[in-house]
């Protein structure tokens, strides 16, 4: 397969929508953005790495973040403890909502809304004592780019307009579903969220997730089936309210973030970013979604 002409034949289907949808602006930081920009990269399981359009400028990964966390904590624990704490199930509400969490005694549907991320969260710090760190270090070594950093702006501001996550964590506490002290755990999650991150970063950070858990290096971060299980969780609950739509425009895993990026993967094959800010009203890249979706449309690349 040809997947430079596949990347600029995406890219340029995808240009219409751009600029569709409205950028993030609940994070005052995430509004400085051109809603102009699109870039897609694909990486194969091998490292080969294709691009198109913006596909090597730096964004806020926002909740892409909310899949490493998740899988360094598997890494970290190999045990299925944080199963009991957080579910598996799409929640059919906003990414930041917090009507389940009182009928379901504290325990968010799954780890890829805010809620469940904060669950993870706090299972990293305690396994690691820092959290964010843990997290930037990792995906530094997995993208090859030593440069990734948090964005301080990004991370104040969400501090700043956090009342939601903030209220969402301490109701958790309140059932016991917390370790650590609530503004600690807030603290780390925001600054996994700032990490800024290209196309061609993500893409080549989350290849363990298309080589059944082996890291770039070849080395073991995730059994098989580990990989497997957030590949399932990603395709069930990584869009939010939108998951069951995007499993039937794209069918594939995915997980997708505020900044205006989604993480993609093809198991066996390749991983996928692809990024434009301006999002639809459940917080889905709408130029984003069409490009993933004429990907497995020309490539017939999806799980099923
Ligand atoms: O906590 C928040 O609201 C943001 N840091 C992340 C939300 C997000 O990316 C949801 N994505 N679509």
């Amino acid at each position: 397969m040809d997947y430079q002409a596949v990347l600029d034949e995406v890219a340029a289907y995808a240009r219409p929508f751009v600029r569709q949808g409205e950028v993030a602006d609940y994070i005052p930081a995430l509004e400085r953005v051109s809603p102009d920009r699109f870039g897609i990269a694909l990486v194969d399981i091998d490292g080969s790495v294709y691009g198109a359009g913006d596909w090597e400028t730096p964004f806020s990964v926002q909740s892409i973040s909310k899949t490493f966390s998740l899988a360094l904590v598997m890494a970290h624990a190999h045990d299925d403890e944080i199963w009991s704490r957080v579910g598996r199930e799409p929640s059919g509400t906003p990414f930041n909502s917090l009507v389940q969490l009182e009928w379901e005694n504290g325990i968010p549907r799954n780890p890829f809304i805010n809620a469940g991320a904060l669950v993870v969260t706090d299972r990293l710090q305690t396994l690691t004592g820092d959290a964010s760190t843990t997290m930037l270090h990792f995906l530094r070594e997995e993208s090859g780019n030593e440069d990734l950093a948090f964005d301080q702006a990004v991370a104040d501001s969400e501090a700043d307009h956090g009342d939601r996550n903030a209220a969402l964590a301490h109701f958790m506490a309140s059932f016991g579903n917390l370790e650590n002290p609530v503004p600690s755990v807030i603290e780390h999650y925001f600054w996994q969220c700032s990490i800024e991150m290209s196309c061609r970063d993500l893409a080549t950070a989350g290849g363990f997730l298309a080589r059944h858990g082996l890291r770039t290096d070849g080395s073991r971060l995730l059994e098989a089936r580990e990989a497997k299980r957030i590949n399932a969780v990603m395709l069930t609950c990584g869009t939010y309210d939108a998951a069951g739509e995007f499993a039937y425009r794209v069918g594939l895993p995915a997980k997708s973030g505020v900044g205006g990026g989604i993480l993609a993967v093809v198991p066996g094959r390749c991983t996928l970013c692809v990024w434009s800010p301006g999002l639809d009203r459940r917080g889905n890249s709408v130029a984003g979604a069409a490009a993933l979706d004429h990907f497995t449309t020309l490539t017939g690349w999806s799980v099923f």
